[in-house]
């Protein structure tokens, strides 16, 4: 009875075509094939361990699952209606291969297991690969924070906060501060991927089995760290899925609010930066339009990111031990997440890394002399002034210079307190310059800085490659 599902002796009648419909995973969890047929390559290995099957049985179910393994590489795998879901439909076809000895392939497993298993290989995998591709975008930063330079000679722009002129920064300071937001993402991947590095492969439904399976030797041949320690926990547990979701929510945020700057500095009113045009798109109708779409998508797709999280939460919540079929509703959001994020990751770098940056216009910006506000106020407080005090006397003489239209150096020379001594403290660059801080805007710091963000790129470099990401086969 081919066109059956697998579980079909317990029932009477075939089931509902409605019921088939809307249980079925196999549309989206196909991309599953090579973690399942992974996990099924460990559990016909553990039953021969376990001497529960022969050895010889053990070979001809290995061979069909590499048939399969195979058939699906080469895009020749066929799937029946009654195939529910990746797991039943690679059964199914390893008994259709190996006769009867292939129908011993599920013994002492159940797909809650299975599937608990197939996910946490493609997590690994595939969250890896996400660090690496945030790595990939920090490394753009990187290279253009040190294309427009750490030095006195550094490209400069205006800081903003409130999204107003607050003082000139450094453009590598300002690309910097993305590089290591993003190396935060990375090291949450990697720490999320650590954490699920169990397996669950021997929880069978919820408690186990009664024949004498080896939990330890299955774990070790899938490349797990350790296996699971409570049957009920392993195959309820998709915290990791949640986990990964906020982790790619979080990129998602991060990877937003690149774009929502791009915007901006895309815009005729800012004129900081223009797209290369194989990063830009037109309009159909406005002939002379030049649209930042990637960073448009970047900001918008942080929506669904979110979403993808909460929605997952929401079906996790309550959700009594131990598998509940809710759970098959993890893996669309899952898919979905990791889909976006790494091509939202590879868009933007391609866009950053061509851009062209337009250096007078953000140095003019950065020149207008309001910006050297807060320099006048701390020269003379380091003549002894009490901060506040200087902030008013300095706050006075900028609200006298806008209501007058006179220039804020004009009012400086003047100034009994201040006078033509701190008049160059307004002069271009200056600003930029005199920010000594450690981790601040300036090329004093900025030398220690340019390192520090190498040095760190170099350890998560490290980190993500020795993550153990081998394909399973
Ligand atoms: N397609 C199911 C899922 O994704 C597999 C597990 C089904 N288990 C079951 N007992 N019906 O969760």
């Amino acid at each position: 009875m081919a066109d059956q599902p697998l579980w079909h002796g317990r029932f009477e009648v075939s089931p509902a075509e409605t019921l088939m419909k809307f249980t079925e995973s196999l549309s989206f969890d196909q991309k599953l094939w090579r973690d399942d047929i992974a996990g099924s390559k460990a559990h016909v290995k553990g039953l021969v361990h376990a001497q529960i099957i022969s050895k010889s049985e053990g070979e001809s179910i290995l061979s069909a699952l590499e048939t399969v393994y195979q058939e699906f590489a080469s895009n020749k795998f066929e799937f029946v209606q009654s195939d529910e879901d990746i797991h039943t439909a690679i059964e199914r076809r390893v008994t259709q291969i190996a006769g009867d000895t292939g129908a011993k392939l599920h013994t002492g497993r159940s797909r809650n297991d299975q599937v608990a298993t197939a996910l946490r290989l493609w997590c690994k995998r595939e969250l890896a690969n996400i660090a690496k591709l945030t790595l990939e975008l920090c490394d753009v930063f990187n290279k253009r924070a040190n294309e427009f330079g750490w030095g006195s000679d550094g490209v400069y722009l205006p800081g903003y906060t409130h999204m107003q002129h607050a003082q000139p920064v450094l453009l590598a300071h300002h690309f910097a501060a993305h590089a290591w937001s993003m190396l935060r993402d990375v090291d949450r991947l990697t720490q999320t991927i650590e954490r699920l590095d169990v397996s669950p492969l021997g929880a069978g439904a919820l408690a186990g089995s009664s024949l004498p399976l080896d939990a330890d030797f299955v774990a070790n041949e899938l490349g797990f760290a350790r296996r699971f320690n409570n049957s009920l926990d392993a195959v309820s547990d998709r915290d990791f899925v949640a986990e990964a979701l906020f982790d790619l929510a979080m990129i998602g945020i991060h990877l937003s609010r690149i774009g929502e700057e791009w915007v901006m500095w895309t815009t005729q009113e800012f004129g900081f930066a223009v797209l290369d045009d194989a990063y830009a798109t037109g309009s159909s109708m406005l002939p002379q339009k030049k649209n930042a779409d990637i960073a448009e998508l970047a900001r918008g797709k942080s929506g669904r990111l979110i979403g993808n999280l909460t929605g997952l939460l929401a079906t996790l919540k309550a959700m009594p031990l131990a598998y509940n079929r809710d759970l098959q509703e993890d893996k669309e959001p899952l898919f979905d997440s990791v889909n976006q994020v790494g091509l939202a990751l590879q868009a933007l770098a391609g866009m950053i890394a061509t851009a062209k940056i337009n250096a007078p216009a953000m140095k003019s910006a950065a020149d207008s002399e309001l910006l050297g506000a807060t320099d006048l106020a701390e020269w003379l407080v380091a003549r002894g002034m009490p901060f506040r005090e200087a902030h008013a006397h300095v706050g006075a003489l900028v609200s006298k210079s806008i209501r007058d239209s006179v220039k804020l150096s004009q009012l400086v020379a003047a100034d009994k307190k201040l006078g033509q001594d701190a008049v160059s403290l307004l002069n271009p660059g200056v600003g930029v310059a005199r920010r000594t801080t450690k981790g601040g805007s300036g090329p004093v710091p900025g030398v220690a800085q340019a390192s520090e963000l190498n040095a760190a790129l170099t350890v998560m470099n490290a980190r993500v490659a020795s993550l153990n990401n081998a394909r399973p086969n």
